[in-house]
């Protein structure tokens, strides 16, 4: 172990970052490390200082005036690669800001997230999970990212906002290239300038023609009690597609791969399905989807586990990390399928706690039922450690999972 400074861009950290993690909660609560875009921060590597830390309103996400983390997006793809007008139209959401304006801003669109609108949804998401796996049935082989665990998030949220099915594919373009953030190199900015553009065409299109969908809601919400600006209304919406697009993709993956990889599991899954809900956690808890939380900066000095932070530092919390913390889960870092106990991190904590977490357990639950019972026979088509992860420090998931059916 050295005290160097990390960089988390690294490909070899990313490709294998869970000893990494191992070394750093043992040496300390903080861990220095060169952010993605090139500013220093630290990185929370312990549960409990994981858990505070995500409570504490002196860590803000607001702006620190430094230009080093407040404004990046849900993404967190660094500021300097944005033009200011893009960012602008998508900077200003739930994630990015504090109460009071993050109370506002939430309360707008719980309503839609509850759990019983969201169990309402049940026989459509299993609709177009029985879809997607009608459309594999008779290959021999899949990715099963392209073909199931990418499509099936995707189709559920443009459902709920009401985004045609025509344009998804570019989408998945799009929202690929913001996530991955600074790796994405040349594709971040015309990915995310064809995003806004998109978005702001749509929220047009329901000012004129609204249904009942959930974005001609937002934009109702707008027009009439001048509640939500024009800006957070695009924002709201990019975050609500990107959180929708890219993490339950990866709890769908890393899930399978994790069973796939050693049979016994999966056998286990499909003799019990009523193991499902606490595997489901700890897939959670044990490869989420979401490595590190977004951003936040110190607002004063304070200290985290007894190590001094500095008025203006990033801080991010290491999730990852945290939910494989010995001192909080024994055999933390063995796969239980009915673990008890599971208190992860996975949907963060605190006020910024996921709003989409009811959601993404009713399809990954549909999702997991569906693959055990209509392919019982699956399994890896390449050696499980050669898959190789996807570059970008904010999700944690396959770059593909090929798939013998
Ligand atoms: C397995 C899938 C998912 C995981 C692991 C996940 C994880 C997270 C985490 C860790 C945060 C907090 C980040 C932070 O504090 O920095 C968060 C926030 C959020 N998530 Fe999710 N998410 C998932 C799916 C979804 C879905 C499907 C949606 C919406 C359709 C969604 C919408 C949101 C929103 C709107 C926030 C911001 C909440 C706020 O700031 O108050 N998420 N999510």
């Amino acid at each position: 172990m050295t005290s160097e400074i990390v960089d988390l861009a690294d490909p070899a950290f990313q490709s294998d970052p869970h000893p990494v993690y191992a070394d750093w909660r043992r040496a300390g609560p903080v861990r220095r490390a060169l952010l993605p875009g090139g500013t220093e921060g630290w990185v929370v590597t312990r549960y409990e200082d994981a858990r505070r830390a995500l409570t504490d309103p002196r860590l803000s996400k607001r702006a620190s005036g430094n230009g080093s983390g407040g404004s990046r997006t849900a993404g967190q793809a660094p500021a300097g690669a944005t033009p200011p007008e893009i960012g602008a139209a998508i900077s200003r959401h739930m994630l990015a800001v504090d109460p009071p304006d993050h109370t506002r801003l939430r309360r707008l669109v719980s309503a839609a997230f509850t759990a019983r609108r969201i169990e309402a949804l049940r026989p459509r998401i299993e609709r177009i999970t029985t879809d997607l796996l009608d459309a594999m049935e008779g290959g021999e082989r899949a990715d099963l990212i392209d073909a199931f665990a990418f499509p099936l998030p995707i189709q559920v949220i443009c459902e709920l906002l009401g985004i045609p099915s025509d344009d998804r594919d570019d989408f998945r373009e799009w929202s690929n290239a913001v996530v991955a953030g600074s790796a994405a190199g040349d594709r971040l900015a015309p990915s995310l300038k064809a995003m806004v553009t998109y978005i702001q065409a749509l929220l047009a299109d329901r000012r004129t023609h609204g249904g009942d969908d959930l974005l001609s809601g937002l934009v109702q919400v707008r027009d009439e009690d001048d509640r939500l600006t024009e800006q957070e209304l695009s924002s709201m919406v990019f975050l609500l597609l990107v959180a929708g697009h890219e993490t339950t993709v990866n709890l769908i993956a890393n899930g399978t791969w994790l069973l796939l990889a050693d049979r016994a599991r999966w056998d286990a899954l499909r003799a019990d399905l009523s193991l499902l809900p606490t595997a489901i956690e700890e897939f959670l808890r044990y490869e989420g989807p979401i490595e590190t939380s977004t951003y936040r900066i110190a607002t004063e000095d304070l200290e985290i586990g007894g190590t001094p932070i500095r008025a203006g530092d990033p801080v991010l919390i290491g999730l990852l990390s945290a939910n494989r913390d010995p001192d909080r889960f024994p055999g933390a870092d063995d796969l239980v399928l009915d673990r008890a106990q599971n208190p992860h991190l996975a949907f963060g904590h605190g006020i910024h706690y996921c709003l989409g977490a009811p959601l993404a357990r009713l399809e990954a639950q549909i999702a997991f039922t569906a693959l055990l019972t209509r392919f019982p026979g699956m399994r890896l088509a390449v050696p499980a450690d050669s898959i190789p992860w996807r570059p970008g420090l904010l999700l944690h998931g396959l770059s593909s999972l090929p798939v013998c059916l």
